[in-house]
Formats: C-alpha cells, structure tokens, sequence
C-alpha cells in the first residue's frame, strides 16, 4: 500500500504506478490532454493496479457517451472480481462506478460523495462526482460538495486552485455570481492551466451579459485555456456567445468554423457546443448557409449508438436533425429515447420527464405548429433543469420556446417570455432585442423601437 501526495492510499507496492496515477489525473483535473496516455502507461506497467483501472472507467464517465459504457461496465466487472484486494476507499469507488454503467448516475454521485465523507483530499471522487452533479443538474451538490470539503483543504495542498474552480461553478450555477468570480479569478491565479476555472469566470460573465469583458477574458488569457485543454471548444463557445450578444456574428460565424465545428475528434461534447452556438445564429435569423446539413450529418451518424442515452445529448441531436430535416434519423431518434424512457435509472427518468415533451416540441417548431411547440414547452421548462448542463447551455430551450412564439406569432407568448428575460438580463442586448420582436408582433411599435434603442444603447 502506497500513498498519494494527497494522502490517499492505494493498493499497489509500484512507486512509478502512483507516480503516473498522479499525473494522469492531475491532468484530468486541469482537463489537460494527456491523461490516456498516462492511464495506458499505468495499466502497462501494472496490469492489476485496479484503482488505476478505476480511474479509467472514471474519465470515461465524463465523456457522457454511449459507446464508452461497455468498457465501463466491463472494468466493474474484472475489479468486482478482485473486491477483495481493494481498500475501503477504492471499494466506494467501485460502487459509484457500477451505479454510474448501470445508468444510476444519482446514486453513483452519492457513492462518491460518501468517499469524500472519509476522505475529503480524494481528488479523484471530487472531480467525477462534480461532474455528475453537472451532468444531472444537481445544483446543490455542484457547489455544496466541494464546499463540504474546502475547509480540510489549503493552498501547499496540490490541486487546491482546482478545487477552487469546482467551487466557483457551483457558485455560479447556484446565482452567486460575485463570490463566484472572486473564487473563479483566484483559482486561474493560482493556477493559470485551470480550463474549469476559466470557464466558471467566463459563466459569470454570460450570465451578467458583461460580454466585452468576456471577450477579454477569454482572448486575453487564450494560451492558458485554449492549447492542448480538454475544455478548449467548449471555452471556444462561450467566447462566440459573447460574440452573438455582441451582435458580430460574422465574428460568431468565424469561431464557429474556426475553433467549434470541430470534426476530430468527434466528440459528443463537442457536436453538442456546435449545435448550440448555430442555434443561437438560427434565431437571430443568421443564415448559417450548409453547415446545418454537415451537422445533422454528423449527428445522424451517432444515432445508432448514442441516440436515446443521455437527455442532454439527446436534445442537441433533436435541433439538429429538425434542422437539417433529416425526420428518418429524428425518428429514429425519438424511439431510441422511448425505449431509454422505460427504465427505472437517471437516465430512464430523464428521457422520460425531459427528453419525450422536448421532443414533441422541437418536432412541433420544425413543422410549424408553433403553438403546440409553446404549450409543451410551458409545462417542460420548469422540469428541464433535470437534465444538466448549465443554465447558459439550458438558454437553448428558452430561446426554443421564445422562438416558437415569434415564429408562430403568439404575441402574448412571446412578449410574457421575453418580460422573463428582459428582467433577469437587463443588461443583455439579446434580451431586449427578443422583446423588440414580441412588441413588433403586438403592433406596439413605440415599445418595439423602445427595446431596440436599449439594445443600441448596451451595444454602443
Ligand atoms: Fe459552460
């Protein structure tokens, strides 16, 4: 038995192996390549070295795919055979694991919370299960689990900036925008390489519209988000959602082709973050020219496999193939997440209470029946949240639900959603100019040209 730097003991006698096992999920945590290079090294090195075998199945995890969920399930399977050799720690890990390939991602963030309750420097349980609360809109725990451990925590402990980064996010997604910039800044202070950190400022500034101040951010300090990071598309992405409030959408358009529309690896992440950013273009009326029909291809391509797995996933795959027209593959889709929706997991709930009413309303926008769109979306929204992702990602759907008014003419629709946003986002031209619209459809012109000016105002 050998122990981290961080104190947490494993069970092997290999001092190299727990040299690599730190290294590999150093870089995991700073979402750094690298890390299935180190993770192969390990296991070559010690074909047996179970909690290494834990941390792949782990990594993988995070990736939210399909594909990934028989080699998950089959690392459950060969260190379930060998329980006997693993400490306590490692066997909580192996709970949370199994519960994760079974499809139970709430209980696996519980088995991975019940680690950290023994070991709060378990770095490894807090990243994995960060990320799970992430991925089942578990707001309370994405900033209640790493404040849960922070004080046992300090800065001459390896890692601290990241912990400090998972806090920060969690801060945001719970509204605490200032506290969580404070620990966002300081977090890619200490550690300038932490992509998470980044990303949890650059959250603060989507959610306060403060979007010249994220261009800077992010533009200014690209070297440390953008080279050889895990999370560099999906920084790329908030980067154009500055651009679209900004109103550059050419500039939008060029990130998109650019640093986006990443084609490999192909990642479902990143099909998701392509999807996103040419939504947003979509209801600005920006003509995206054919990059829908290479996106409904790409995703259609990942039908068979990842259709009807993860909700979240799942709704981007939606507004592309709608987009692209491409019904065969939608309803291929659409029966891929019936079938996910009767089975008694996370991932079962989700398909069935967020998935099924979001796909009868994205289907309903495509064909034009506006109003059956707006109705399924009033009673979904408030339920949406259960699928994860953050609320930047989730605006998707408001403005699904803003679009079908307006696309519909549904005045009163439209100019109520638009109140919502208008008061949440004040400082957000996008707001105001939804709201232009909603007073254009009621044939308020005083008021549209009112909202208008105060989107020029933000602007200027
Ligand atoms: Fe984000």
């Amino acid at each position: 038995m050998l122990k981290t730097h961080h104190g947490i003991e494993l069970t092997t006698d290999n001092a190299k192996v727990v040299d690599l096992y730190e290294k590999a999920l150093n870089h995991v945590q700073r979402y750094e390549g690298g890390a299935g290079a180190k993770i192969k090294e390990m296991l070559t090195e010690q074909p047996d070295f179970w909690a290494g075998h834990l941390l792949f199945g782990s990594v993988l995890a995070t990736a939210t795919e399909a594909r990934f969920m028989p080699k998950i399930r089959k690392i459950v399977e060969q260190v379930s055979a060998n329980r006997e050799k693993l400490n306590e720690r490692e066997r909580g890990h192996l709970a949370a694991l199994d519960a994760f390939g079974q499809g139970n991602w709430r209980d696996a963030a519980f088995h991975w919370g019940q680690v950290l309750t023994d070991h709060p420097h378990d770095t490894l349980a807090l990243h994995v299960a960060h990320q799970v609360d992430f991925m089942t809109g578990d707001d309370y725990n994405l900033m209640n689990r790493a404040a849960r451990v922070l004080p046992e925590w300090n800065e001459d402990i390896p890692n601290y900036a990241n912990l400090l980064g998972m806090y920060a996010f969690g801060l945001e997604e719970n509204n605490f925008f200032s506290k969580a910039e404070d620990f966002g800044r300081l977090c890619c202070a200490l550690d300038p390489r932490d992509a998470w950190g980044h990303h949890a400022v650059g959250h603060v500034l989507e959610m306060e519209a403060r979007f010249d101040e994220g261009i800077s951010w992010y533009e200014g300090r690209q070297p440390d988000w953008a080279d050889d990071s895990e999370l560099s598309v999906h920084n790329w992405w908030h980067l154009a959602l500055y651009y679209v409030e900004r109103e550059d959408f050419a500039g939008a358009l060029s990130l998109f082709d650019q640093q986006v529309s990443v084609e490999e690896p192909d990642y479902v992440l990143r099909l998701m973050d392509a999807t996103a950013l040419l939504w947003r273009l979509h209801l600005r009326g920006i003509d995206c020219g054919d990059r829908w029909t290479s996106l409904g291809e790409r995703w259609a391509s990942k039908v068979a496999v990842e259709g009807g797995f993860y909700a979240f996933n799942d709704f981007h795959a939606m507004l592309a193939l709608m987009m692209a027209e491409r019904w065969q593959d939608f309803n291929q889709l659409s029966d891929q997440i019936s079938a996910q929706a009767k089975q008694p997991t996370t991932l079962g709930a989700m398909a069935r209470e967020v998935s099924m009413p979001l796909l009868k309303a994205v289907e309903a926008y495509g064909r034009n029946k506006c109003q059956e769109a707006v109705s399924i979306l009033d009673r979904v929204k408030p339920l949406v949240y259960r699928f994860g992702g953050s609320e930047a990602q989730r605006d998707a759907v408001d403005q699904l639900h803003i679009g079908a008014a307006l696309k519909g003419g549904l005045s009163g629709a439209a100019l109520a959603l638009t109140h919502e946003r208008t008061l949440k986002k004040e400082e957000s031209p996008l707001a105001w100019r939804f709201a232009g619209e909603a007073y254009k459809l009621m044939g308020d012109a005083e008021a549209a040209n009112k909202a208008d000016k105060q989107a020029a105002l933000l602007l200027a």
